[in-house]
């Protein structure tokens, strides 16, 4: 794939061929990785037997799902919200953290050739020879400090982490070392969903509580999302905190976009399933062709208003 390429509006059933797969393969988790990922809840997700790019395929759903339901806020911000679409024109650096297969990264280089981009990530993930010539990745822990300089990077990205890090994590070094690689007057934009969605129907509200009390087991703050406002407001050297909300209803009481958003949300209990099969008491068998087919009637049905809630917060470094 080149500069050239225009990816699709929206992609879970379009193909996106931006990953190279002998590369991006995610049994390339390898056990040391793997093992830094000891507490979060997706450290075996790769994918199943048929499919081993399924967390991939997620990943890259999600990525266009997101972008598609944030266009209908602004169609120039539809995968980010901070004022920086005038300097990505002109040419600025830009970084992603926890870049997962690069979906979001690939995107932007192609939209803005006259910038550049760095994807990190703990695993190799993303594609190595097949991307433009204006983005790079680098496989590395987060959590030990990224090999950069002091305001690097003017503009800087993270989202859907909201299942990785403890809270002292998030206030020791996480938000810390976001705010160093960002450029004095440069961005800095956090992402994710708020968990647990709300009014969710019975089945998947069970789901939902044993993935937590999973997150909670290891001290994972899931709830971190609902508190990024007042964390980089309590930042010396930020300005401007601005958060933006989206919520959408899943299913088919949302029209077109909650049956997409709940077929995103099926697909992501399918994969989660077997890291919690152990505590849902639940057989495999019973629970793909029973109990999910069921939890999607729950979905629909008129008692429920299930909501699936995403905030976007950016805040400018003082220059
Ligand atoms: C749910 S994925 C999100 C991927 C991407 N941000 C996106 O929007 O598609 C979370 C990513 O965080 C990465 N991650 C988790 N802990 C990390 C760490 N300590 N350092 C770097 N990446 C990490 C995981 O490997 C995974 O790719």
């Amino acid at each position: 794939m080149g500069n050239s390429v225009s990816l699709p509006v929206f992609g879970p059933k379009q193909n996106v061929d931006i990953k190279e797969p002998s590369t991006i393969n995610a049994l390339n988790r390898t056990s040391s990785a793997r093992q830094k990922l000891k507490h979060c809840i997706f450290r075996n997700s790769t994918g199943s037997k048929d499919n081993p790019n399924e967390e991939i395929d997620r990943l890259h759903s999600q990525h266009y799902l997101y972008r598609y339901a944030w266009e209908q806020i602004s169609k120039f911000k539809s995968n980010f919200s901070a004022p920086v679409r005038e300097r990505l024109i002109d040419g600025i650096s830009v970084l992603d953290v926890g870049c997962g297969p690069g979906t979001w990264l690939l995107d932007m280089a192609s939209t803005y050739p006259q910038s550049n981009f760095m994807g990190i990530d703990l695993f190799p993930q993303f594609p190595s020879e097949i991307k433009p010539n204006n983005c790079d990745f680098l496989t590395i822990d987060f959590l030990e400090g990224l090999p950069f300089d002091d305001g690097k990077f003017d503009f800087v990205h993270m989202r859907f982490i909201n299942h990785v890090f403890t809270q002292k994590e998030w206030n020791e070094r996480v938000i810390k070392e976001l705010i160093r690689l960002t450029k004095p007057g440069g961005f800095l934009e956090l992402m994710d969903v708020h968990v647990p969605h709300k009014d969710l129907p019975p089945k998947a509200n069970l789901l939902s509580n044993i993935l937590i009390a999973e997150m909670d087991r290891t001290n994972i703050w899931w709830d971190v999302t609902s508190h990024f406002e007042s964390l980089l407001s309590a930042q010396q050297g930020l300005e401007g905190v601005t958060s933006q909300k989206k919520e959408h209803t899943l299913g088919v009481k949302g029209a077109q976009d909650g049956i997409l958003f709940l077929e995103f949300y099926t697909q992501f209990m399918k994969i989660v399933y077997p890291q919690i099969s152990k505590r849902t008491n639940i057989e495999p068998e019973e629970f793909y062709n029973e109990f999910m087919p069921k939890a999607i009637e729950e979905f629909n049905a008129k008692e429920y208003s299930p909501r699936i809630v995403s905030e976007r917060v950016f805040a400018q470094k003082t220059a």
